[in-house]
This record gives structure tokens, sequence and C-alpha cells, in this order.
């Protein structure tokens, strides 16, 4: 018999087994996940491990998708089908399936769970014990990736709903000097009290946002004066205007921050003309 695997409610054959595209867990990596060793076709350590589950579960407001009891069952019925005696379970959790954005869905989703089995030859890991391995060293940057477009977006989806809570559109990143890197999707801007255009340098951890160097573009034909250079929350404060640019916003004017207004606290007329200069540009553009 075949491998069986667990998916939102179905025991179905390893193979067939499919998640929705719009599963947050395979989208935005809003997902949590446990792995258990098996002995005898038992769950080792299952307290700590369900402990954890529920820990990251609520560090994360995922609902718990069933008691531990239920759950408990449900593992030992995935074990039971696939007739693992040594081995590991998989358990993933996630917030469920919903049209993409970073914030949690406004309509309370179903938790999706998802439970695989796979065996281990437990002679041949005694022997690789007996053996012992190596290791190698590398620099701790989990995750200090932010250049790279992965769907790797926990932090990204927290940020945004940390935001929307506080009836906020974006959220702004701030590194440890202080200083903005960019927004949970979008790239930060200000035309600071010398009205001067500045936005973050791309030798930072940040996202090399495409309508942010088309912009650039944009204001180097019109002859404006531009700094690639970061700027901290209270400069946003002081500055003229600020606005964010990215894909789905494209120039969005910033009227606050932290609940302290930009400038007069006012949509500004430059952000707004450089709203219609990209458009334009854009338009123009567009394959
Ligand atoms: N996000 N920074 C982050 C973290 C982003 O996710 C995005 C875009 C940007 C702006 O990049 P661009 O100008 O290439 O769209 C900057 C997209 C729109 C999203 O996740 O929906």
């Amino acid at each position: 018999m075949g491998r069986i695997a667990y998916v939102n409610g179905q025991f179905v054959r390893h193979g067939d087994a499919v998640v929705h595209i719009e599963d947050r867990g395979y989208q935005l990596a809003d997902a949590v996940y446990e792995v258990w060793a098996l002995f005898d076709g038992k769950l080792a350590d299952a307290e700590g491990h369900f402990a954890r589950l529920e820990r990251s579960l609520s560090e994360l407001s995922i609902p718990t998708p069933m008691s531990r009891a239920a759950l408990t069952i449900v593992l030992k019925e995935a074990v039971r089908q696939n007739r693992v005696r040594d081995g590991l379970v998989y358990l993933q959790v996630g917030r469920g399936v919903a049209p993409r954005g970073h914030a949690f869905p406004d309509q309370p989703t179903a938790p999706s769970v998802v439970i695989t089995v796979s065996a281990v030859d437990r002679p041949a890991l005694e022997a690789k014990a007996a053996k012992g391995v190596t290791v190698i060293t590398t620099p701790e940057n989990r995750w200090g990736r932010c250049d790279i477009k992965t769907v790797g977006l926990l932090p990204n989806a927290l940020a945004k709903q940390a935001a929307k809570e506080k009836g906020a559109g974006e959220a702004w990143f701030v590194d440890e000097l202080g200083f903005v890197t960019e927004g949970a999707s979008s790239n930060a801007w200000i035309i600071d009290a010398d009205g001067v255009l500045r936005t973050r340098d791309t030798n930072a951890n940040i996202l090399r946002g495409v309508t942010r160097r088309t912009l650039l573009d944009v204001l180097a034909g019109e002859g404006m004066k531009v700094e690639e250079r970061p700027f901290t929350p209270q400069e946003a404060l002081e500055a003229q205007e600020a606005f964010i640019t990215g894909a789905g916003i494209l120039v969005l004017p910033v009227v606050a921050v932290d609940g302290k207004p930009v400038g007069n606290g006012e949509v500004g007329p430059v952000a707004m003309k450089l709203r219609r200069l990209y458009i334009e540009r854009a338009r123009a553009t567009a394959v």
C-alpha cells in the first residue's frame, strides 16, 4: 500500500494530496509546523511538540484547528494508515485560504491542516550515529535577504496586520540604527525639509522595487534632486511630504506616521505629481 496524507479533513493518496493555490502557507509562509519522531508507531516527545505547536499558533493568532485530543487521533490514524513503525510525522497548520493580501483575511478562514508520515531506516540512522557527522559554519542570516522577492512573507504579513489594527495602510520597518528600511509591501520615500527627494539606497537589505527604480528615472528626467539615503521616522514627520511605491499602490502619498502628521498632514502636490508622472510612464511603456 502507498503513502497516505491527511489534507483538511481527508485522507488521500500522497501523490494526489494538494492544497489550494491561495493557501496563505503557500503564498506567504503564514503557517507553522511540527515534526514528531515515531518509535513503534508512537509519537515521541508528544507533550513538548503539542505545547510548541499551540504556542506557535497562538503567537500568530491562528486558531487551533482542533483539540489536542482530536489532533492526536488524526495523527495516529495517519501513522496507522501509513503502517509506519519507525519514522516521522509532519504536521503543518496554516491560516487558511483567502484572496492574496498581506494582512489577515477579513472573513475568518478555517486553518489548513496537512499531515504526512514517512518511514526512517532506524539501523541506518544508528550506523550513522556510530560514525558521527561533520558540520560547517555559515553566517546567521535568517532572514537577512530581503533583497530576494521570496514568498517568505510572514514578517511582512504580521507588520501589515499590525498596521491594519491601528487603522494604518502600511507599516514601515525601522532598522537597528533607527532608519526606515522599507514598507511591508512597498518602498518608502520622503521629500525632506530641504525639498530633496529621499529613498533608501538598495545596498541595504531591502527589495529593489521596480516602481522605485522607474520613478528614479522619471525624476532624473524631470531634473528633480534625489538622494538615495536613508531617513528616520522623525525626519519623515519633519518632511514636506512622504509617499510609498509599489506595483500594488503605484505612488501613494503618506499623510501620517505613527499617528503624527507628515508636514501639514495632507496629501502633497509633489507626491500626486509623481503619481501622475509614474502612471504616464508606466502606461506608455506597458507591453
Ligand atoms: N510588493 N518592498 C516590498 C517588501 C514589497 O513587497 C514590494 C512590492 C515593494 C515594491 O516593489 P515593486 O515596486 O517592484 O512592486 C517593496 C508587492 C506589490 C506585493 O507583495 O503585493
